[in-house]
């Protein structure tokens, strides 16, 4: 190889890196709709507690103004929708579960703001598992404002061994708790 020919190959080297790393993407999960390319759908459990009527409820479900005082606005939602349970002492575990396929995920709920002694419930309390695995944790005490605040990055792990994930969003333990799922990333 003559030496003039050396920058080039420098310059195309570094122009199929570019394109490699451009290569990863992300892909969305809402709560409702799924997975955007797999159509998978995420998983609420248990869909009925024991002792109670029904637990997750949605922006459909709570049309008629019967589950709360106050509701996210599903316009500022991802496609939207969101999927939200308030957590009782008597539902002992409750849980959002979904696959993912790829290297980083990225979780987002609402976050709620009740005015206080408006709900049982202010606090948004959750553990995050990947493949049955504890990773992380997400707890907000309300600040009493009546606002809710919407695309809150609640967990991130960009160090995932590529290939098939689970993660679970797991609410268990004695104090209530309210949780609202928005969507996921996955890289
Ligand atoms: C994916 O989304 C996260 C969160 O918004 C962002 O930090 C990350 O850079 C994105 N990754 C890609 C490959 O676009
Ligand atoms: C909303 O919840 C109802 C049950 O309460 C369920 O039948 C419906 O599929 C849900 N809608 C969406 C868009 O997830
Ligand atoms: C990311 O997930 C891996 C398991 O895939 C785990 O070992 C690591 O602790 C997690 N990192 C963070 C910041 O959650």
């Amino acid at each position: 190889m003559r030496l003039s020919h050396v920058p080039w190959l420098l310059l195309i080297l570094s122009a199929t890196r570019g394109t490699l790393l451009s290569s990863s993407t992300n892909r969305t999960i809402d709560d409702s709709l799924g997975d955007s390319v797999t159509g998978a759908k995420v998983q609420y459990l248990p869909a009925v507690p024991p002792s109670d009527g029904r637990l997750w409820f949605n922006q459909t479900s709570c049309a008629a103004g019967s589950c709360a005082d106050a509701l996210p606005n599903a316009a500022l939602a991802l496609d939207n929708t969101w999927t939200a349970a308030m957590y009782l002492a008597d539902v002992s575990s409750m849980s959002i579960n979904f696959q993912f396929s790829g290297t980083a995920i990225y979780v987002f709920f609402i976050i709620p703001n009740f005015a206080p002694a408006s709900d049982p419930s202010s606090t948004v309390r959750c553990v995050f598992f990947i493949d049955g695995s504890q990773v992380g944790s997400f707890t907000h005490d309300s600040d009493g404002s009546g606002q809710f605040t919407y695309d809150e990055l609640v967990y991130s792990n960009s160090s995932i061994t590529n290939g098939e994930h689970t993660l679970m969003i797991q609410t268990t333990g004695s104090e209530p708790a309210m949780i609202i799922f928005d969507y996921a990333l996955y890289t």
